[in-house]
């Protein structure tokens, strides 16, 4: 049984071979009946618009039906069942689980106890592989993943799609730039981490002295859920913003991508300018979550 759980259990062909599968279902077979019958649960114990209505989406689109359980309030967990009782019995139900939850380690813990494939839809600040697949095939549209420069710009902290995407660069020749405020920048572990996974990372504290060496520009929100409180989010938040002044001299084919929500890191203003794919890039979740729940289902 195969579940996903963190980018950096797949390997480069894994990935590729993912890549390739969600490139001929978008352009040759949206539509496809490979998952009829097959019942998946979404149980999403934290918020979300994109992530959850992209497998749903997906799944339809392969003939299969959702269960889905959004709120924490709404299900037994409010009772105290542990995750681990709630998994056990949802397994029991379903042929597959997408689970998202605030705990880092989550998904890890939940596919110890369930009978069937779970996909981590996000745990807490730590890794979010499906958003890091799609992140990659929208790159993959614009350029090649060898030999490009990569920025990481915002709250690389508690941001897992940060985590996550930077983990998987060190499969390619890709060099990371991060930019963060003072306080969010990737915690040591997690740097040191991807050093020995052959990463080539550098540090900047400001956009302005490295934007025109990137290929791409990740900007991330700032996670105000996972603060202490909010007197230290204040600190932070508004911190940087991204505007088409910050773009005029970009090398010819940058792209700028969001994993979206966005709570003012890009001005609206720039969504409209040719580097502005991050539209583009939460539609790619459709064929990206078909290919992966096919991988994993059948
Ligand atoms: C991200 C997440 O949930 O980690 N959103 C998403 O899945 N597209 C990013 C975020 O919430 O900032």
């Amino acid at each position: 049984m195969r579940h996903i759980i963190s980018i950096r259990d797949m390997s480069r062909e894994e990935i590729d071979s993912l890549l390739d599968k969600s490139e001929y279902i978008r352009k040759k077979d949206k539509y496809r009946r490979s998952l009829e019958g097959k019942l998946i649960a979404l149980l999403f114990f934290e918020p979300s618009t994109r992530t959850r209505m992209s497998f749903a989406s997906a799944l339809a689109r392969l003939g299969g039906e959702a269960i889905i359980v959004d709120s924490v309030e709404g299900s037994s967990i409010s009772k105290g069942e542990t995750l681990a009782d709630t998994v056990r019995v949802v397994s029991s139900y379903v042929d597959g689980i997408v689970l998202r939850h605030p705990k880092e380690g989550a998904a890890r813990l939940a596919c110890e106890f369930s009978n069937v494939p779970v996909i981590n839809a996000g745990d807490g600040a730590g890794q979010h592989p499906s958003q890091t697949l799609l992140d990659l095939f929208t790159i993959r549209e614009s350029m090649p993943l060898d030999g490009i420069e990569v920025g990481l710009l915002g709250d690389l902290r508690y941001g897992r799609t940060a985590h996550s995407l930077a983990h998987a660069l060190t499969h390619y020749d890709v060099r990371i730039h991060t930019i963060a405020p003072r306080s969010l920048e990737l915690p040591n572990s997690t740097l040191s981490g991807l050093i020995r996974m052959g990463a080539k990372v550098i540090e900047h504290e400001t956009l302005d002295s490295v934007i025109n060496e990137l290929d791409v520009l990740y900007v991330t929100r700032i996670q105000r859920e996972r603060f202490p409180d909010l007197a230290t989010y204040s600190k932070v938040s508004l911190s940087y913003r991204l505007t088409p002044e910050n773009l005029a001299d970009v090398k010819e084919n940058m792209i700028v991508l969001h994993p979206l929500p966005r709570a003012g890191e890009i001005d609206p203003s720039v969504d409209t300018m040719p580097q502005a794919k991050y539209f583009r890039q939460a539609e790619n979740g459709v064929p990206v979550r078909m290919a992966m729940l096919e991988e994993v289902i059948q």
